[in-house]
């Protein structure tokens, strides 16, 4: 890539799933907790390890990213005790300057009071002080800068009923992301969006896909983007989605700790994505475990234009 100077190295991680579950106290007993713990425990603890996520973390160290974009899932029943272990994970993982989180479905799970929940990991998902003069001053979308790459955090998760695990941006926040985009484009930056479900219709079905997608396909084809990437499936995705002046990438990466193949879902992966916003292309490179609780290998790289059809 030319001009490495202007490159800008960011690495994704996303749905680490952390255990164990403590705290599941009384009083945030419901049907949608009860079910879910019931769930982790019998098909999800034994697979998500914290091992893992170790030694993909350290993996992704020794790569040196500028930043770190984490997609959500960081705990998996929503409870306080969960919100305050992940904040000591994002801890060890960064100082707030070089790690930025949005939140998924399990993070926000259910009703939790008057507990501060995943504002807890306010530090990593509000807009820093050069973003905060794109931004439109409310929690999302957040807005903040890595040379010219703009990340761009937006939040798809709401708390849902039993067996469901849908999101939803809302009116007001996709009205906010239209403005945003639309800035942060005409400022000639490389619109990096984060967000925890897969942001197109037909990308995940009605009890897990975003309600109005089609709301934010509509803004994202409006305003424009560069790349979106997102968590949720728990698998390796790409899409392509079509703008004004171009067109995005849409990409998914695997759960960052899943240590054994799940179904469909593949054991641990994180991407590395190394911008060029003048060229307006990046390198990606995915990185995991190429079999069950095998070592961290490459798997995949290729470079992505933008520009080209
Ligand atoms: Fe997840
Ligand atoms: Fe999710």
């Amino acid at each position: 890539m030319p001009r490495m100077s202007q490159v800008v190295s960011i690495a994704h991680l996303t749905d680490v799933h952390l255990g164990p579950i403590d705290g599941f106290h009384a009083r945030y007993w419901n049907l949608k907790r009860g079910a879910g713990y019931i769930n982790w425990v019998r098909t999800r603890r034994d697979g998500h390890r914290r091992e893992v996520l170790d030694r993909i973390v350290a993996d992704m160290r020794a790569h040196r990213p500028d930043h770190i974009a984490v997609t959500g899932d960081l705990a998996n029943i929503g409870l306080p005790q969960e919100h305050a272990g992940a904040l000591a994970w994002l801890e060890g993982l960064g100082t707030p300057d070089r790690v930025t989180v949005v939140p998924g479905n399990h993070d926000i799970y259910s009703t939790i009071g008057r507990d501060a929940g995943t504002r807890r990991w306010a530090r990593y998902m509000t807009s820093d002080a050069e973003g905060s003069q794109y931004d439109s001053g409310d929690d999302f979308p957040f807005v903040r800068l890595a040379g010219k790459v703009a990340l761009i955090g937006v939040n798809s998760s709401v708390p849902t009923p039993v067996l469901l695990a849908y999101g939803r941006v809302g009116t007001g926040q996709l009205d906010r992301l239209d403005d945003v985009l639309r800035r942060l484009g005409d400022a000639g930056l490389f619109r990096l969006v984060l967000i925890h479900h897969p942001p197109l219709s037909g990308l995940a079905n009605a009890a897990r896909g975003l309600r109005d997608a089609k709301a934010l396909e509509a803004v994202l084809a409006r305003a424009g983007a560069e790349l979106v990437i997102h968590g949720h499936n728990h698998r390796n995705m790409f899409a392509w989605h079509r703008h004004a002046s171009g067109r995005m990438a849409i990409i998914g990466a695997p759960s960052a700790s899943q240590a054994v193949q799940h179904g469909a879902e593949p054991p641990a992966r994180y991407n590395i994505y190394r911008i060029d916003p003048a060229a307006r292309a990046f390198e990606l490179t995915g990185r995991g475990l190429a079999e069950d609780n095998g070592e961290v290998v490459e798997l995949e790289r290729q470079t992505v234009s933008l520009s080209a059809e």
